[in-house]
């Protein structure tokens, strides 16, 4: 692994879950690996658990962290690439060019992690992946997705890392559920999540009102339905999330109430594990009950966020 952007830079999904399962039984182990190696955590947004755990995880390897907020710590970025007989004049608010940014970040950090979420205003803009693109093409170190416009790499692992640990059948049934919202909201999880299920030993379904449909690559071979009492029968595993629509791009189609997870669904479930990447509004999505009951693992799979970065550092650092 050179770059970890999405599932396609990993060779080997059982072995990664596996090496983060090792991580969180002995997590000083590769201490060895990071020492006198600096990472770099850039966010364009705002981020608890994503900002803790990976800082927690490049500690672990004996790494050196550094933490900048783009426009608030440093100059603003731009990001558009001057193009023969167009070039990109710096007249505006962004005083700085990624180009350069990048590069400078390259000379001071052995890996940069990024994270730069959907702008959800231009949907071939947000799915070129743009500030991922740059950073790649410009650091000249290994990039670490810390969330993307269409994809949230670290987070999809610690889920797989959370569904290994919790499954009681070896091939459990997995619902992707929408939840209401009021706020326009990324596809980056949900996408994210449907593409890793999809490389993983899992029944997967997903469930939406009308208007929701996920981009087809993402979705896969996954079940699709609007009924989302039917998709709850039998499940594993909820994973609730909201997302704006890919269809009429980062609009709010519907926020009905009825789509929120209560206790009476869990019901209908196989005493099924509710999951969610959090931060979460609770009684919007998801009510108290249900988030206070034994069935909610939120916390366990936030807990292993720390283990997903330190499985993809410690390979990073050992290709190195
Ligand atoms: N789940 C997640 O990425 O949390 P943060 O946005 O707090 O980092």
């Amino acid at each position: 692994m050179t770059n970890f952007i999405s599932i396609h830079d990993v060779t080997d999904l059982q072995a990664l879950i596996k090496s983060g399962l090792e991580a969180k039984e002995n997590p000083f182990a590769d201490q060895h690996l990071g020492k006198n190696k600096t990472i770099g955590l850039i966010f364009f947004n705002s981020s608890l658990r994503t900002r803790l755990s990976t800082q927690k995880a490049a500690q672990n390897l004996g790494m050196n962290v550094m933490v900048l907020n783009v426009g608030q710590d440093s100059w603003g970025l731009e990001l558009e690439d001057s193009e023969l007989g167009n070039p990109v004049i710096m007249n505006g608010d962004k005083a700085e060019h990624v180009k350069e940014a990048a590069a400078v970040m390259g000379r001071y950090c052995d890996i940069i992690a990024v994270r730069a979420f959907a702008g959800l205003q231009d949907r071939d803009k947000d799915y070129r992946e743009q500030v991922m693109t740059q950073f790649v093409k410009y650091a000249g170190v290994p990039i670490v997705n810390l969330e993307s416009a269409t994809r949230h790499p670290l987070q999809s692992l610690a889920d797989c890392i959370t569904i290994e640990e919790f499954k009681t059948k070896a091939r459990p049934k997995v619902v992707l559920t929408w939840l209401p919202h009021f706020k326009p909201l990324p596809q980056a999880v949900a996408n994210s999540f449907a593409e890793w299920m999809n490389h993983n030993d899992v029944e997967l379904v997903i469930t939406h009102p009308e208007g929701y449909d996920l981009a087809p690559e993402f979705v896969g071979n996954a079940q699709v339905t609007h009924n989302q009492n039917e998709a709850f029968e039998g499940a594993d595993f909820i994973y609730g999330k909201n997302w704006s629509s890919y269809t009429h791009y980062g609009q709010v189609l519907v926020q009905d109430p009825s789509w929120a997870v209560t206790m009476d669904k869990m019901r209908l479930t196989d005493n099924g594990k509710f999951m969610h990447c959090l931060p979460v509004r609770r009684n919007v999505k998801v009510t108290d009950e249900v988030l206070d009951s034994p069935q909610s693992i939120v916390i366990d799979q936030a807990a292993n966020r720390e283990w997903s970065a330190q499985a993809v550092l410690k390979e990073i650092l050992q290709n190195g």
